[in-house]
């Protein structure tokens, strides 16, 4: 079907964001409102205020994106909102919005699983390069502050469906990121800035020993039997080491006055990090980068395997990082697996995404009753 524009909104954590996308395969505009000044003092995402700042942005913010579109309320002809995973709170923001809006309009809604946006992300930015040709099965790592999970993805005539076949037992990649940012006293998100220092220091420093998985997962009940072979990731044990590793090496004196330098500057640029970190500290970001993320690609690759996977994908918040891109590139390259990323933008929360997931299910008629609501721990399948 040609000329679908449809506008997504994403409210699920700590950004604000609309966007239209046309056809499922070209963003029109893409608009995002983050959060991280308001949380930034907090050291991480305070729920209330997330859903306190969705409310003040999101009417501004779904007005930009339809203006930058040259689109209007009327003129588009769906509206998709983010139902799940995420903030129960945050969610309800974007929710209760869409669904006034789509009454109001007299316009067909769809809920869409945040997971499954992350997912479309790539396919969206892959059919906008004009790479139409997907082979299946598709593996695909979300990987971000709340989520590494890996799913094999398939489509039947504009059906998606999804079989989890990994995930993490404790801390996602991205929360072990700003988890370690926040106990060397670098600030939030942790992410980028550990991805931007990790270049001044040695990778191979500090050794940290491998994640273990011993037991079945008890809270998972995708295989009755538990004989399908499972890929899951554990992250807060490299956390806990780098934890260790500053006590043993007495470096909390140095953290707190980081910790304190850094909060006088307003909006700290790689060289105020650098300024007030020595070489140690610089070693134990790069060691922990490099740990986490040989894991990630080891697992993820191994499990690419076990499936005959066709098509790897990266994507979520994580997948932004510099040395994990290079480090998926190069060794899904040794084993002949085309490995796709999206664009920076669009690896963290977005909602082109939103409406490139929901395109499918407006061309199969897979709308949102008006009751529907949100769904805090919803599950992608
Ligand atoms: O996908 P996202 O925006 O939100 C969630 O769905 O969670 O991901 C946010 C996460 C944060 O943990 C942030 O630290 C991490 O992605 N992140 C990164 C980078 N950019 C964002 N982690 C490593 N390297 C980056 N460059
Ligand atoms: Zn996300």
């Amino acid at each position: 079907m040609a000329g679908v524009y449809i506008l997504g909104i994403e409210s699920s954590c700590d950004e604000t964001a609309a966007s239209v996308v046309y056809a499922g395969e070209r963003v029109v505009s893409n608009v995002v409102f983050s959060q991280i000044a308001a949380h930034q003092p907090y050291g991480g995402v305070v729920p209330e205020l997330a859903s306190r700042e969705h409310l003040k942005a999101i009417v501004p913010v779904v007005r930009k994106a339809l203006a930058d579109a040259g689109q209007t309320y009327q003129s588009i002809d769906a509206l998709a909102v983010t139902q799940g995973p995420g903030l129960a709170g945050a969610l309800l923001v974007g929710i209760g919005y869409a669904k006034a809006l789509a009454f109001a309009l007299d316009k067909p809604l769809i809920a869409v699983n945040h997971l499954e946006g992350h997912i479309h992300a790539v396919l969206l930015e892959e059919r906008q390069k004009n790479n139409r040709g997907m082979n299946f099965p598709v593996l695909a790592l979300v990987v971000s502050g709340g989520h590494t999970h890996l799913y094999l993805a398939e489509e039947r005539d504009q059906q998606w469906s999804y079989r989890n076949i990994g995930h993490t037992r404790d801390d996602a990649a991205g929360e072990a990121f700003d988890k370690v940012a926040k106990l060397l006293g670098l600030g939030y998100p942790g992410g980028p800035i550990i991805d931007n220092l990790s270049t001044h220091g040695d990778p191979a420093a500090v050794k940290f020993p491998p994640s273990q998985i011993k037991h079945r997962d008890r809270k998972d009940r995708s295989s009755k039997d538990g004989d399908e072979p499972r890929f899951d990731f554990s992250y807060s044990g490299i956390k806990t080491s780098v934890l260790r590793y500053v006590e043993t090496h007495d470096m909390q004196a140095s953290i707190d006055d980081r910790r304190k330098a850094l909060a006088g500057v307003e909006k700290p640029k790689l060289e105020d990090y650098l300024l007030h970190c020595d070489k140690q500290t610089l070693n134990l970001v790069a060691s922990f980068q490099r740990a986490l993320i040989g894991d990630l690609t080891t697992k993820t690759l191994a499990a690419a395997r076990a499936c005959n996977a066709a098509t790897l994908f990266v994507t979520g918040g994580v997948a932004a990082n510099n040395e994990l891109r290079q480090r998926f590139e190069q060794d899904a390259a040794m084993e002949g697996l085309p490995v796709y990323f999206p664009s920076r933008p669009l690896s963290t929360d977005n909602a082109a995404m939103i409406a490139a997931a929901a395109y499918p299910k407006f061309l199969t008629g897979d709308f949102a009753a008006m009751d529907f609501s949100a769904e805090a721990g919803m599950v992608l399948q």
